[in-house]
Parts: C-alpha cells; structure tokens; sequence
C-alpha cells in the first residue's frame, strides 16, 4: 500500500509508516509541478500534502478508489477541498496544537520587527548609513499601552494574546462567537476601530476571504500595524498596498496573496512591509511534531481507528 508525501519531513516519523510495512513515497524537490502531483498519487492510498498543494477532486480521482485518507501537513486545510473529499468517503485530518507556541512566537517576532524598524534599522547599519547616535533615528512604537486586535481566538489567537500581555499590551478580540476569556470581544468594525495592532488569526474559508477589503483596512485607525501570520488571501493586498502607502504604520506578512510573493511586487519596495516567507510553524521541534501528528492521524484511518485530528 502507497503512502505519497509531497515534501521531504524533518524527523522520523514517516520511519514509523515503513515499519508498517507502508511503501512511502516522497518528493524530494522543492516544488511539486502540478503534473507531477497527479502522476505521483497513482494509486496512493494515503497522501501527505503541505500548503502548496491543492488537493482537489482531480487529484482524488488520479489517486483512485483506494485512497483513504488525506493527513495534511498542515493545520489550515483551505488547500482541500473538503466536500469533494467528503464525497468519496476520503477522510482529511491536519496538525493543531503542536505549531500554535511557534506561530505565536514568529507573529510576535513580526510585531517588534514591524514596530520597532529592525530590519530597516539592519538594512541601515549594513548599508553603511550609520554615522551617528541621533534622538531621532529610525523612530518607531512603543508597544507598552497598545491595543491588540485579534480576529480569529483560537489556540493561535489566545498564545499571541498571552504574548502582548508580557508586553503591558491590552487585548481585544473578535470571533464568530464570543468566549470565555478575560479579553472585551468587539465586533469587526469596533476592533478596526479601536486596535493600534490587527493580527489575523482566523481559517480561510469562503466567508473570511477578503476580509480585510479596502474599506476595512482604511476603517483601521491611522498609523496602526496588521500582521497576518494565517492565510494571505484574508487580505486585498492592492488595497493592503495603497494603505501601507498612506494610512498605516506598516504591516508583518508571513503569509501573501499571492504565495510565493513574486520578485518584484509592489510590497517588497515599501520599507514599512516586513516579509517572511510562510514560516510561522518552522521551528525544528515544531516541523517534527507537525510530521508525527500527520503520521498518526494517516495511521490511524488505515488501521480503521478514528484519526485524533479529524477535519472530514
Ligand atoms: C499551517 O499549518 O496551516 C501553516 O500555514 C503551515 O504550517
């Protein structure tokens, strides 16, 4: 029986499908061409997928009757589609809980970057600008007395609130439904109204993409900072563009619309816009821990258990 994993996984993990006797195949590239996914899952009755791959109908039946089981890499699965997965009786699982403390830490290593102006100021001091001390060089926030805006207070939300609270931020929150937590839950346009700081932490779905539309982004309060460390396409980045430009103090990206960022995009010219390259889960430890949960979940189906992280 065929395992087929899109990319090499730290660890040892998929040591553990071999043992059973899985025959486990793994791309070993850094892309996955489209064609290629299609030939690879021939067959499989198991796929380990990452953000990168759309796993779609097409690809479900290329894979055949016998697949079972889609055990993403992943804990966002908008690069699923869960209906027709549903449809042909495929279960999908993903991977929460164990990357929440490190995509906490990387949204927090966005904020101070962003509000502080570290990598303008290490570009500066690289770039030999840096000739003297001045009381006003590179000026940036005081985090200290900031309001905090999460959207989205799951396991992620609530780790970065715990986070802002270290750093005598006050928190305010807006879910689907409230919760109880010691933090004022607002209304969308409330929270745009009211946060120094937007930080997105909530699934892409149908209903949430483009949430954050050009008049959401200007409702934002003049000079305030939106990190998004969830899905990029949450935001119009055109409109993200034109208020970067002329309405906020800047915003922390780990995640775009489009993915990859293509050289050359408008966001990477504004000096406010820091960029990292979708990494908030990548901590070792963490990327481990992402490919055991994956491993047992997909273990689990095929042994006619009920998978521990099921989504269908
Ligand atoms: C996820 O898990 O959804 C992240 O985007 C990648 O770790």
């Amino acid at each position: 029986m065929k395992v087929f994993v899109t990319r090499t996984l730290p660890g040892r993990a998929l040591e553990r499908l071999r043992e059973r006797g899985l025959e486990v195949e793994v791309h070993p590239g850094l892309f996955l061409p489209r064609e290629a996914l299609l030939k690879r899952v021939e067959g499989a009755v198991g796929l380990i997928p990452t953000v990168e791959d759309r796993i779609d109908a097409e690809v479900m039946d290329r894979a055949g009757p016998g697949l079972r089981v889609i055990a993403c890499y992943s804990v966002g699965v908008d690069h699923v589609d869960l209906q027709a997965a549903k449809e042909r009786g495929i279960r999908v699982t993903h991977t929460p809980g164990v990357l929440t403390e490190a995509t906490a830490d990387l949204t927090l290593a966005l904020l101070l970057a962003v509000a502080r102006r570290v990598v303008e100021g290490a570009a500066y001091a690289k770039d030999g600008l840096w000739k003297a001390w001045h009381p006003e060089l590179l000026l940036g926030l005081d985090l200290q007395g900031l309001t905090l805006g999460l959207i989205g207070m799951g396991r992620i939300g609530q780790a970065v609130a715990k986070r802002a609270l270290a750093f005598g931020m006050r928190v305010v929150y807006h879910a689907r439904t409230p919760k109880p937590l010691p933090y004022p839950f607002l209304s969308l346009e409330e929270l745009l109204k009211e946060a120094d700081i937007v930080s997105l932490h909530t699934p892409l779905t149908p209903e949430t993409h483009r949430l954050l539309n050009r008049e959401r982004l200007f409702a934002m309060k003049r000079g305030a900072i939106l990190l998004n460390t969830a899905r990029g396409a949450l935001v119009d980045t055109e409109a993200l563009v034109e208020a970067l430009r002329s309405h906020l103090f800047g915003a922390g990206l780990d995640v775009t619309d489009p993915e990859p960022l293509p050289l050359g995009h408008p966001l990477y010219a504004l000096p406010n816009a820091v960029i990292t390259p979708h990494i908030g889960s990548a901590g070792r430890r963490t990327r481990e821990r992402m490919a055991e949960a994956a491993v047992e979940s997909l273990l689990a189906v095929l042994e006619g258990r009920e998978p521990p992280n099921p989504v269908v």
